[in-house]
């Protein structure tokens, strides 16, 4: 095992913090107008702060009871409450969007939720919930934010996704067919809107939110994944929003239907997903005993 196998997760962590300042802060999405999903906290949150930050007008998309107006309070960002299960209220959404932006040119489908527990204790509900949330709201706001993008001449949508989608994990099955459809529905839509929209998603690994509060609460399980991941660590909102970024601007004109993974490492072969899987059942115990 080489030396830098050995460095801790702390360091490594420091070192990409300090990379992450040199990146170049441009304005490349000026007179742009993006709606961004999930957007009153995590990774949906970060996204929303880079487009604006990039000079883009940028409309919150988030559940009544999640913190979306004081999220984007400080971006001076639109905030719209929806539902994105709810197909009538995700186009009554993005029709305010489209007409308090001016120009709908990039859409990032960010919302989304999953749970931890065996196939076959999962209800219908929650079966539908999370294929509702994730999927069927992904296809609901590209089908209608589509036509106010061709309208304004075209533009970028971004998919969350998961690296759950291509490498399914015990406990979240339900979340991870709905990844593979969000793959899926992306693939099939870059080859019908170009080359007018570019339709592209992203594949996090595991990365800090509210969302894996479970898994940053137990040293034990994030320490083997950290150390057998070969960027050694897991990631930041911002490393998953410099992506997004990257996708929705000119920087990436060439690139269509693709399914950036962006996750140290974690999914290749003998790499840190397999320490998750090792942990899996474990996590499903303790995600049931919180849930009790
Ligand atoms: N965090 C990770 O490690 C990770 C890894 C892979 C993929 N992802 C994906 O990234 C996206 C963001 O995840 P996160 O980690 O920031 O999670 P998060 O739970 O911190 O944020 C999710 C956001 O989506 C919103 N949301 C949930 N259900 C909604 C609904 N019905 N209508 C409208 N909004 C709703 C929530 O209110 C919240 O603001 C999700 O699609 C998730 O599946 C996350």
């Amino acid at each position: 095992m080489g030396s830098s196998k050995l460095r801790l997760s702390g360091s490594v962590r420091a070192d990409a913090c300090e990379q992450a300042e040199k990146v170049v802060d441009a304005k490349d999405l000026n007179g742009r107008g993006a709606v961004v999903t999930g957007a009153a906290r995590g990774i949906g949150l970060a996204v929303a702060h880079r487009l604006h930050r990039a000079g883009a007008k940028v409309a919150m998309l988030d559940r009544k009871e999640s913190d979306l107006h004081k999220a984007a309070a400080p971006l001076g960002g639109i905030a719209i409450e929806v539902d994105v299960r709810d197909s009538a209220a995700v186009e009554e959404a993005i029709q305010t969007a489209h007409e308090r932006l001016e120009r709908l040119s990039i859409l990032v489908n960010n919302a989304g939720m999953g749970m931890l527990q065996p196939l076959h204790e999962y209800t219908d509900k929650q079966w539908d919930d999370i294929l509702a949330v994730n999927l069927s709201g992904t296809f609901y706001a590209m089908r209608s934010a589509i036509p106010f993008m061709l309208e304004s001449g075209g533009g970028a949508i971004v998919n969350n996704a998961s690296v759950s989608a291509s490498s399914p994990t015990r406990g979240e099955l339900p979340y991870s067919a709905a990844k593979a459809g969000v793959i899926a529905l992306t693939h099939g839509a870059a080859q019908e809107y170009g080359p007018t929209i570019r339709v592209n998603a992203i594949s996090p690994g595991v990365v800090r939110t509210p969302m894996t509060e479970l898994l940053y609460s137990n040293a034990e399980i994030l320490e083997p994944v950290e150390r057998s991941t070969p960027l050694q660590r897991t990631g930041d909102v911002d490393e998953i929003a410099d992506v997004v970024h990257f996708l929705c601007s000119d920087a990436s004109r060439f690139v269509t239907g693709q399914n950036i993974v962006i996750d140290g490492g974690l999914s290749l072969p003998q790499a840190g997903i397999d320490e998750t899987l090792k942990w899996s059942l474990d996590m499903m115990a303790k995600a049931k005993a919180k849930r009790s």
